[in-house]
């Protein structure tokens, strides 16, 4: 990897949830296969992360498996280990003392202001009380994971904002405290508008089964599509629809771009049913996302080729971690 020419280093990091959804590449992967031109990237398997909703054995050994669906994703997706690093999280451990470390100069005031924080409070149906440590610091062990390898540029959605925000409040304080140590990371908001779900009610999401896995087969994604939920308003094929409203509407944007002009005619003017424009969009998908599948296929059927580039990652991310933690020791006074 060269640095030379290069805009900056980019630090991002995703939860291993398993195989990712259109939403998914729609809205970061996407970006992060086209940030390489212009940054040195470094792509992280956030598994310690994950351990904040994993308190059972159940839970964390899926982590796992799922990190290894989610990398192959990338890869496919054109997340090139060539000229960035990818790696897992807690393959490089000083990450966790950097955490630590952090941590001692975090007020709490800071963490229990986090929006998201309270957010998951309400999710969880928790308090401050039984909420666990680690949650509480979550952001914290971000904000590790982005200075430990001093990336200046953190490409996140809006709702990581107040995280990279207390992540420069952390830094502002570290550089203060201890002299200049690391660049105050900014965060490169993904300009996406929202992927809908085929339920056509919220956000695309596993959790709420309303996606289309971009490993799914060409016969799935087209089941899915046919289910998917279009304009409620449009009852019989001679009603005009409202492409508006209709998030099947919306995906043709991705997947037929030279189409939707066409599409939207069709359907304002009632020329086109629902069935025949899923069709469309089922197609579009599945045109896109061929080569992807192929080159899935490829990567997955050699054997322990995803295990080897992540430890190749590790490696590479190893190295700067322990410099920068041998600087953080000294600056502390504890080398
Ligand atoms: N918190 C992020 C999320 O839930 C994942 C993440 C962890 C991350 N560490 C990061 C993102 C560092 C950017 C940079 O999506």
């Amino acid at each position: 990897m060269t640095t030379n020419a290069k805009k900056g280093r980019i630090f991002s990091g995703m939860r291993p949830s398993g195989r990712l959804h259109l939403g998914n590449h729609i809205g970061a992967l996407q970006n992060w296969v086209n940030l390489q031109q212009e940054y040195e990237c470094i792509y992280c398997a956030v598994d310690i992360h994950a351990l904040t909703d994993s308190a059972s054995k159940d839970a964390t050994s899926q982590i796992k498996p799922n990190i290894y669906e989610m990398v192959l994703d990338w890869l496919a997706a054109g997340v090139d280990p060539e000229k960035s690093i990818i790696f897992v999280q807690s393959h490089v451990r000083e990450v966790v003392i950097l955490h630590g470390i952090l941590s001692m100069f975090t007020p709490m005031g800071w963490l229990m202001r986090v929006p998201t924080f309270k957010e998951k409070l309400r999710q969880l149906d928790a308090t401050e009380h039984t909420v666990s440590y680690g949650l509480v610091g979550y952001p914290v062990l971000m904000t590790a994971d982005i200075i430990l390898y001093k990336a200046d540029t953190v490409p996140v959605g809006e709702d990581q904002l107040p995280h990279l925000e207390l992540a420069r409040e952390i830094v502002r304080r570290f550089n203060h405290l201890f002299g200049p140590t690391f660049p105050e990371p900014k965060a490169k908001l993904t300009t996406y508008p929202l992927v809908v779900g085929l339920d056509g009610q919220s956000k695309m999401s596993k959790s709420l089964d309303n996606h289309i896995e971009l490993a799914a087969s060409p016969e799935d994604t087209t089941k899915k599509v046919m289910k998917a939920v279009t304009d409620p308003n449009r009852k019989f094929l001679s009603d005009p629809g409202r492409p508006e409203v209709c998030n099947v509407f919306a995906l043709h944007k991705y997947f037929n771009p030279d189409k939707v002009d066409q599409i939207h005619q069709q359907c304002t003017s009632a020329s086109i049913g629902c069935v025949q424009d899923k069709q469309l969009l089922a197609k579009g998908i599945n045109d896109k996302l061929n080569d992807l599948r192929e080159r899935r296929q490829e990567l997955a059927s050699k054997k322990g080729l995803v295990e080897e580039i992540l430890m190749d990652g590790a490696a590479k991310a190893q190295t700067i971690a322990r410099e920068t933690l041998g600087q953080v020791m000294e600056r502390l006074g504890l080398a």
